[in-house]
């Protein structure tokens, strides 16, 4: 398939998609507290996406149960809200979310402190984050896909934190998942030219231990092999012109 390259009239629907999301994710990050299930966060986040009248795009893709991807600890990702995983004092927790709005797919994940959390942890979720405003210094028209993904890679690098491989950004519009694929590690190849009105969910990974990954038996919930921690940090981006824009931000 095909990167499709959106026009003025897509861009702004892309425009509110994302700004929808980034409000969602502020009203979720203050939910989170001890005390509190993942059930319940899912359950705000489908309220809040539905007040906008927007529609949750995870909720049944290809079977996916819930409408935020919760997942604590040592989960990666898609990891599947339930009522009995009570957040804790010192934990993390990564909320992915998404949503369509007019025909239009956002998708965004933040990796929060439940509390007070230790700051190796703490380190971890924080570079984790840091490690996507390196790579979309490289989302400029003219530049080649991968130069984003080698410079995560070269960031993250640094810390001896493992990248994780199984999983990747993506294109995204009027999918979820788009191409080109967004690998968060180093690639030989180039990849493709950048150009303005691709839109692109970047989203590293990064496990505090290796970068080994294996999915529960549930099909979805991804773990690090090792038990260590894991963060997740994604935002839906627009290559411009100049600089890129970040769309799922306030
Ligand atoms: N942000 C997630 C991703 O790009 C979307 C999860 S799809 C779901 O992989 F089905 F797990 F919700
Ligand atoms: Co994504």
């Amino acid at each position: 398939m095909a990167v499709s390259i959106k026009s003025e009239r897509e861009i702004e629907l892309m425009r509110q998609a994302g700004k929808i999301l980034a409000k969602v994710h502020e009203e979720l990050g203050k939910a989170v507290k001890p005390g509190i299930s993942t059930w319940e966060i899912d359950r705000l986040g489908e309220e809040l996406i539905r007040s906008y009248e927007c529609v949750p795009n995870f909720l049944n893709y290809h079977g996916y149960p819930a409408s935020v991807c919760v997942s604590v600890n040592e989960e990666v990702v898609h990891g599947i809200p339930s009522k009995e995983r009570i957040l804790k004092e010192g934990d993390i927790v990564s909320l992915d979310a998404g949503l369509i709005y007019r025909g239009y797919h956002s998708d965004a994940a933040r990796t929060h402190f439940v509390g007070n959390v230790n700051a190796e942890v703490k380190k971890l979720v924080e570079e984790t984050k840091n490690s996507f405003f390196e790579g979309i210094k490289m989302a400029k028209a003219g530049n080649h896909l991968y130069d984003i993904s080698n410079a995560i890679d070269a960031y993250i690098s640094k810390f001896g934190y493992g990248i994780v491989r199984d999983l990747v950004g993506h294109g995204i519009g009027t999918n979820l998942h788009e191409d080109p694929q967004i690998p968060n590690f180093r690639q030989s190849r180039r990849g493709l030219k950048l150009q303005p009105g691709m839109t692109l969910a970047i989203e590293p990974m990064i496990n505090m231990g290796r970068a080994d990954v294996e999915w529960l038996s549930d099909d979805w919930t991804v773990v690090a092999e090792d038990g260590l921690p894991s963060a997740h940090y994604e935002n839906t981006i627009l290559i411009t012109d100049g600089e890129p824009e970040i769309l799922t931000i306030l």
